[in-house]
């Protein structure tokens, strides 16, 4: 009951600061602000995003968690994007086969429990040379050390921050998805842990 309060009353609020720290707020900005048109976010979250999308009309909101979505309210009223919010989860997504340009994930593919099973799904409603625009925290890949409290960590994390994995190497799923990589770089964020620290920013295109 404790924990039910906490997932529903308090994290949504944590979440919403903590992921307001200015060093990720550059990250959005450079990852964004390229987009056109209309946009898939898995994960939309408290809709944080929206400002650095320059050029984008449309954003496909798709955020499972309702006590999260409410405090995107002020933002989404703010925008002059057209916002829709989709209820359902990123493992299976109400869109035809080949269809959207652009999929946005801003520390999301952490927190999907099936991350082939979404990765699959994202790759299904991308055009052929559509792009899946996304940063989010990995598997550290040389500190072994950071790896090892990684692992072990991750048990405890997906308890406190809804599912959160510390230990996903992301670039080597996107890669067995079938994923081309357009632009690739890591980078150690400023003001985040250690164990959560070391970010992907990339682009990684459906070959055509
Ligand atoms: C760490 S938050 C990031 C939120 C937002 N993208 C941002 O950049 O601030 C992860 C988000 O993914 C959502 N989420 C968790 N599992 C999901 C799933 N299976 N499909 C879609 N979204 C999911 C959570 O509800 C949460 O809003």
């Amino acid at each position: 009951m404790l924990y039910k309060f906490y997932q529903q009353h308090i994290f949504p609020h944590l979440l919403n600061q903590v992921m307001q720290t200015p060093s990720l707020m550059d990250l959005r900005r450079e990852l964004l602000l390229p987009i056109e048109g209309e946009v898939l976010e898995i994960g939309f979250g408290t809709g944080l995003n929206l400002p650095f999308y320059q050029n984008v009309d449309v954003v496909y909101a798709l955020e499972p968690n309702l006590e999260i979505f409410q405090l995107a309210e002020t933002r989404i009223r703010d925008s002059a994007i057209l916002v829709e919010h989709l209820a359902g989860k990123a493992e299976q997504l109400d869109f035809a086969d080949n269809r959207l340009e652009h999929v946005v994930s801003t520390w999301t593919l952490c927190s999907v429990q099936q991350i082939e099973q979404c990765l699959a799904e994202i790759y299904r409603v991308l055009k052929p040379g559509g792009c899946l625009h996304l940063v989010e925290h990995v598997l550290h890949p040389e500190n072994l050390y950071i790896q090892r409290l990684q692992h072990l960590l991750t048990p405890l994390q997906k308890r406190l921050a809804d599912g959160c994995h510390l230990n996903r190497d992301l670039a080597l799923l996107l890669q067995q998805a079938g994923f081309e990589f357009q632009e690739k770089y890591e980078i150690d964020t400023a003001g985040i842990p250690k164990i959560g620290q070391r970010m992907l920013l990339a682009r990684v295109r459906k070959p055509a």
